[in-house]
């Protein structure tokens, strides 16, 4: 039977959820930080789970109307800094992914601060995907490594990258079937599942489905069994 290490999702949805109610988009991302405790909390209690990434913003989010961005910002430094007496309590250690220089000067040291303070903690990772985009990390991961003599190995690329953990179990909420430029190379051989629930809706119940298909499929590698 397989065992879920590292649990990946992209969550997505939280605008169209809050749009059917009427609301603005922006009542859909508080809604979905709320998911993001619930989940993060089932997980540290689950003792086969080591990392969960969550995909929070992307290199191309940016794209979007100044005052959502704004919003997400202040929602991010928000949520950290009531959050880590949570993280502390669970026992989850916090490890930000992605390229965080973009950040305004106190977003950066609300992150720096909840790391640091969690470095000790052993139960889950819970790893954001901050200001995060896979081709941005494997440039940034090239660039670290092009001064080297040797050649690069695998193993080296690898270890280069924000993330250094496959990916065993990758989650799209919203609907679409894409990977949005989300740890392209982590997922490599990732089981991939698709649902249309929207973020703010999803719950452990839909995870516990998930985990339990994922016991029963056949992981080749490549190989043949
Ligand atoms: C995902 O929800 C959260 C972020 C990208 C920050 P969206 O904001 O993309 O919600 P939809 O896809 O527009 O409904
Ligand atoms: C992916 O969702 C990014 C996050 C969930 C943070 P998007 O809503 O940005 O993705 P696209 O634009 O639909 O591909
Ligand atoms: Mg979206």
């Amino acid at each position: 039977m397989n065992t879920a290490t590292h649990i990946a999702i992209i969550m997505d949805g939280n605008g169209r959820w809050a749009e059917l109610q009427g609301k603005n988009r922006v009542k859909g991302h508080e809604v979905g930080a709320q998911i993001v405790k619930e989940i993060t909390t089932y997980c540290s209690n689950n003792k086969d789970i080591q990392r969960l990434t969550l995909y929070a913003f992307s290199t191309e989010n940016w794209k979007r109307p100044k005052l959502e961005v704004e919003f997400l910002m202040k929602l991010l430094e928000q949520y950290l800094k009531r959050e880590l007496p949570v993280y502390l309590e669970n026992n989850v250690r916090f490890e930000p992914i992605g390229d965080l220089k973009a950040f305004s000067k106190s977003l950066q040291k609300t992150i720096k601060d909840v790391e640091e303070k969690t470095a000790h903690c052993d139960g889950l990772v819970q790893s954001l995907a901050l200001n995060y985009g896979a081709q941005n990390e494997m440039l940034r991961a090239i660039n670290k490594l092009k001064n080297t003599q040797e050649t690069i190995t695998l193993p080296m690329l690898s270890d280069a990258l924000d993330c250094k953990q496959d990916v065993d179990i990758l989650i799209r909420t919203g609907g679409d079937h894409r990977l949005s430029n989300f740890l392209l190379w982590q997922s490599a051989y990732a089981e991939l599942f698709f649902t249309n629930t929207l973020w703010p809706d999803f719950t452990i119940g839909e995870l516990e489905s998930i985990l339990k298909k994922f016991t029963k499929i056949e992981r080749r590698f490549g190989g043949l069994k």
